[in-house]
């Protein structure tokens, strides 16, 4: 018990000093422009805009016209920006054959673009290289992503194949011969892989999904395979990141056969993500270690708590079943905090990393894997970019090894992206806003969280 305590003081202490060395300074999507952070403002100020500019946001990528532009414009933010002001309510109300709805359409156009591109580095690996070797400069290393996911044809997922298998040949070719891309950190095994990606592999098939697993399972294996063989000649790591409940089993499955596989078996750290808003997080970690054991090399385990919440209660009351998740923010913070100290016991096995802005849960992990003995070279901390650059710079300074996840691609294929980041930063729950918008008591952000819910217990 006195241990427990002297645990939770400590990372009480160093969450008070990250707090001290970030100072006055804020993500980018809270402070680089003037009329990004204002909308930002609005939306934590009034749930009914924040909806309806979400709801927007959605639909602009198909709208071809200014006149389309400006019709949803006055249809979804009249009223809820009228609530706010009198004059927000008329600049968004033009009519939608004048020129100040003209000037209107395009000035919505750019600024969601700008907006977009706080949280997306670039359109391709090759426009994005200077963000990357910006990030490297930084100190911090970095995942690329190329944004899409849930895609419509076979031709579209393998268009997307291609893509990936292109960046990986610009990145491998360019990014080991930067100045920047020496080690950040010696004896950390990240550190000897320069370039990294992450793959969403519902972008992959076109026909994924629970109802065709087999098939689903079969078709990924061979484009996850395409992919591992290209990381492989240019010597770059890859995660496979969790998306929603209904694909999981899929991803996992794909993971399990690809790099269980002979061919594979000495594939360096490959990563897989596990939610720990799910009640069954832990059973799925086991499951993975088990095959890291089985294959004899260790795999990198990502931890999240979760990008799809909001997402799942909708599917799940729409289907009427058992809702998987917790229901209450404090136990997927415990959850996850459970789940790192179990990554981190287990670090012989997996290279833990722990993806996360939230400080109390960042410094969780760090405190306890020093504790344990374990050193900034055997784990990792994630996070995204554009979302909380202060904190990732100030546990860098730290020592701790800190990868930024970087989204490249086109604004249209993000949009789900960009919203769930907009969601992130938005929300009453949020550990960002509660930090850099509401200003909330630094004590109250360092609280050590409860598990208020049942979990389902674990069978092997
Ligand atoms: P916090 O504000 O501390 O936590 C917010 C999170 O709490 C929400 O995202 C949600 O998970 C949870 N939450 C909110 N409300 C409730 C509620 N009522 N009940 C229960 N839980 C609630 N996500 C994925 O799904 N798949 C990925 O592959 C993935 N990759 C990522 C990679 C990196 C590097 C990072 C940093 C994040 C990634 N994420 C991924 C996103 C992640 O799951 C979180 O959405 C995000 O990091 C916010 O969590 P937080 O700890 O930073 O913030
Ligand atoms: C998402 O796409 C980062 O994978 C996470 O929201």
């Amino acid at each position: 018990m006195s241990q427990e305590i002297s645990l939770n003081t400590r990372i009480i202490e160093l969450g008070r000093s990250i707090f001290d060395g970030i100072g006055s300074e804020r993500p980018s999507a809270l402070s680089r422009n003037f009329w990004i952070s204002k909308i930002m403002q609005w939306s934590m100020a009034n749930a009914d805009f924040k909806t309806n500019l979400f709801r927007l946001v959605d639909v602009l990528p198909t709208l071809k016209s200014n006149r389309a532009i400006v019709s949803h414009l006055n249809e979804y933010l009249r009223t809820p920006a009228r609530g706010i002001n009198q004059g927000l309510g008329w600049a968004v109300s033009p009519s939608s054959s004048s020129l100040r709805g003209a000037v209107t359409a395009l000035a919505v156009k750019r600024g969601i673009h700008e907006f977009a591109s706080l949280f997306i580095a670039g359109e391709n690996p090759s426009s994005a290289l200077g963000a990357l070797r910006r990030v490297r400069a930084d100190g911090l290393c970095f995942t690329i992503d190329l944004l899409g996911e849930f895609c419509l044809s076979e031709g579209e997922a393998e268009e997307y194949l291609a893509r990936y298998i292109e960046a990986i040949e610009v990145l491998c070719h360019r990014v080991p011969a930067w100045k920047e891309s020496q080690p950040i950190l010696a004896g950390h095994p990240g550190e000897q892989h320069p370039v990294c990606l992450s793959v969403k592999l519902t972008a992959l098939y076109s026909q994924c999904g629970p109802l065709n697993f087999e098939r689903s399972v079969a078709v990924l294996s061979e484009r996850l395979s395409e992919i591992a063989r290209a990381a492989r000649r240019g010597n770059a790591l890859i995660y496979v990141d969790a998306e929603d409940a209904a694909n999981n089993p899929i991803i996992f499955e794909t993971f399990m056969r690809v790099f269980g596989s002979p061919e594979f078996r000495d594939f360096p750290y490959p990563g897989i993500v596990v939610q720990a808003y799910f009640k069954n997080a832990e059973a799925s970690i086991r499951s993975l270690l088990k095959l890291a054991d089985t294959r004899g090399a260790p795999i990198a385990l990502r931890l999240v708590k979760g990008a799809y919440w909001d997402y799942e209660q909708v599917v799940s009351q729409q289907n009427g079943t058992t809702f998987p998740l917790f229901t209450k923010k404090e136990s997927s913070d415990a959850s996850f905090e459970h789940l790192s100290r179990l990554l981190i016991d287990q670090h012989e096995l997996c290279l833990p990393a722990i993806a996360s802005h939230n400080i109390r849960s960042l410094s969780h992990a760090c405190i306890y894997a020093e504790s344990k003995g374990v050193t900034p070279a055997e784990f990792e901390l994630q996070m995204l970019y554009g979302m909380a650059e202060p904190i990732a710079r100030t546990f860098a300074r730290r020592g701790y090894l800190v990868r930024l996840y970087v989204p490249l691609g086109d604004m249209f294929v993000g949009m789900g992206y960009f919203v769930r980041r907009l969601l992130e930063n938005t929300s009453n729950e949020s550990f960002l806003r509660h930090t850099f918008f509401d200003a909330k008591a630094i004590s109250e952000l360092l609280k050590e969280p409860q598990l208020h819910e049942e979990t389902s217990p674990y069978v092997p």
